[in-house]
Formats: C-alpha cells, structure tokens, sequence
C-alpha cells in the first residue's frame, strides 16, 4: 500500500474515531481496527509481501498509523466515560425539596428505658450491674434471706414452683431479685455495691400486678456503711429519677425478713384535680422497700456481721416507669400492642449516657 493511500485510511479512520457518539460503537471500530483481526493488524501481514527494501518503510509507517489510531481511540474514550458520567450526575440531582419517606421506627419499651435510667444514675454514684438467673434455689430465694420453710413470708409471695424432681430440692421462679444478694455476697468479697435489675414472678394479676414484672435490688456492704447512706443514697435517686429537685421523702418503720430495722420508703405527691403529681403535695406514696442487711442473712454468705454491715433496697420497675412516664395500667406493658409501644416507647437516641451523666 502506498503512502499515500495509507495516509488516506488513517485520516478516514481518525476522522471516525473523532466523531464516534458513544463507547459500544468506539469499542466496534477498536476491534475492526487494532483488534487481532483489525483492518490495520491485517495490513502488517502484507509486511511479508513487499519488496524487501520497502518493507522497513512500510512496518515504520504502519506502526505509525497503529499509534495514531491507539491514541485518538482512548482520548475519544476518556472523552466519551466523562460525558456519560456527566449525564449520569446531572440525572441523578438530588431533589431536596421532596418530603422524606417514612421510614418505619422501632421504639424502646418503657421497661428498658426505665432500666437504662436506673442503673445510669446508680452507675454515676459508683455502683456495679449485677445479674441472677429467673429460676432460683428455694435457699437463694428463701432460706438464706431468713425466710425459712415456715415462715409467713413465703405464703405472700404466691411462689411458682418448678416441678420437684426426685430427691432434688425445690426450684421456683424468684419472686424478687434478692436472691442476687446471696449469690453476689457468696461469690464476692466486701466491699459491695451492687444494683440487680431483672425479671421476677409472683401468681397475681390485675391493673396493678403482672405474674411476671422486674425489680431493681440494691445492696451495699461496707465497714462503716450505715442507715443515713441508705436515706442519702435512695433520696438521691429518687429526685434524678422524677426529675424533682426538693422531692419530698419519708422512710417508715417495715418489716422484711431479710433487713433489720426495715424501712419503706415514700416519696411526696398530689392527687390534687383527679391526677397524680410526683413532687409536693399533701400526699405520699410509697416507693419502695429496704433496710440494713439481716445480720443472719451476711451470716448465711460467711461474712463476719461484725466487721461489716450495709442496706439493701428493692424497688419496682413498672411501678416507677407508671409514675414517671404516665402510663396508667400495668397489664400493657406485656400486651405487645405495636400502638401501645409507639405511643409509651423512646427513641433509641434518647437512651442516657453514662459518660455524659444524667
Ligand atoms: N425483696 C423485697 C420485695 O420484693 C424488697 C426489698 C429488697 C426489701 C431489699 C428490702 C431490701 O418486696
């Protein structure tokens, strides 16, 4: 092939290249060109056939042509990529002035809202999580509190028993977390400071009491650890958790087998107007239930109630959640009615944090 004529290909071919409109018809002329079967990846097979003094000529001029034809295809194609990529983001513009899709949300259940806030507040004052599980030794749960077999007690707790297997002892569904006593006083050395939420049952059910509901039970065990660090520590609590700053608080004279002296604790309140306020008011309610552990109860862990002494407190979940956010029946709060959740749940964002403080 002649210079000339070679030029003439070369310039029809660029000439092409230049005007092609989108990759897959760049890619059809890079393969009917430079590819192995390409126009041009033919003609250096005529190599061979030429005069042997035209053949160096010829392989410059064609290699030159092969360049050529390399170069303008892959300036054509970062041209072309651009070009589409630009349509591409100018298709895909953002609207932001369209609404948001509703995005469905899951809420958090009062009960570990409440629990998040509890031990939040607990954890700020230098307590430890301790946990127990549901099912629990009848000395755990009865025996080593100083309920023994006989004891009135028991009959309050309308206990669920498990099925008593041969010779075995008696299991039952605890009916407090104070069993979580026990087996953190046998399992750690004083000092203690603890707090124990968790599930507990009881055979009873109306607008005030579930078969199943969840405590919160504090213990504290120190040398010097007395009943006006059980009355600061529970005062305390009780404003950061209803958020009242000059909550008023009593403690009365009680009785649980495991504490001695026992207390119930009260917090001001007024019915005035049909509703109930948390805070002053001629009214009290009571809170929750504590005392200084029963010496024979550290007896029963082996520690020495001589050198150590402390309180313990047991409080309701439900209850405190009922009062502080306003839901009015207990039984919902196990009916898993999705309305019920959306309208008594938090957002996930608002969980306290610990770090921060509450
Ligand atoms: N366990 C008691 C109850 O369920 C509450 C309590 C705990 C009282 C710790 C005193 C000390 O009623």
């Amino acid at each position: 092939m002649s210079t000339e004529d070679l030029n003439k290909v070369s310039d029809t071919l660029l000439a092409e290249i230049e005007n092609t409109g989108d990759l897959a018809t760049l890619e059809r002329i890079r393969i009917a060109t430079i590819g192995k079967q390409g126009s041009i990846t033919e003609l250096f097979k005529t190599i061979s056939k030429a005069p042997p003094e035209e053949r160096k000529g010829l392989g410059k001029r064609l290699n030159h042509v092969k360049e050529l034809c390399e170069k303008a295809i892959l300036e054509r194609k970062q041209c072309l990529e651009l070009e589409e990529l630009q349509k591409k983001i100018a298709a895909e513009k953002i609207d932001i002035t369209l609404p948001i899709r509703p995005e469905p949300h899951g809420t958090i259940h009062p009960i570990s809202q409440a629990i998040d806030e509890m031990l939040a507040i607990f954890c700020e004052m230098g307590f430890g999580v301790a946990e127990g599980p549901d099912i629990e030794t009848d000395f755990n749960n009865f025996t080593a509190l100083n309920i023994p077999p006989e004891h009135p007690a028991r009959q309050e707790h309308d206990t669920f028993y498990l099925p008593q297997k041969d010779g075995g002892t008696r299991l039952v569904l605890r009916t407090h977390t104070s069993p979580v006593q026990i087996r953190t006083m046998l399992s750690q050395k004083p000092p203690i400071r603890i707090v124990v939420p968790g599930r507990t049952f009881r055979a009873d059910y109306d607008s005030t009491h579930s078969p199943m509901f969840h405590q919160i039970e504090g213990l504290v065990i120190d040398k010097k650890t007395h009943m006006g660090h059980l009355k600061g520590c529970l005062i305390e609590f009780c404003r950061t958790f209803f958020g009242v700053d000059k909550l008023p608080a009593r403690f009365r004279p009680s009785y649980f087998p495991f504490t001695e002296p026992s207390a119930e604790m009260d917090i001001g309140c007024s019915r005035a107007g049909g509703g109930l306020k948390i805070g002053a008011g001629a009214d009290w309610l009571e809170i929750l239930g504590c005392g200084m552990v029963h010496p024979q109860v550290l007896g029963h862990c082996e520690i020495d109630a001589s050198r150590y002494q402390g309180f313990a407190f047991g409080l309701g979940i439900e209850r405190a959640a009922m009062l502080k956010y306003g839901i009015p029946d207990l039984r919902t709060f196990f009916d898993s009615d999705i309305r019920w959740l959306r309208h008594y749940g938090f957002s996930a964002l608002n969980l306290p944090n610990i770090a921060e403080g509450v």
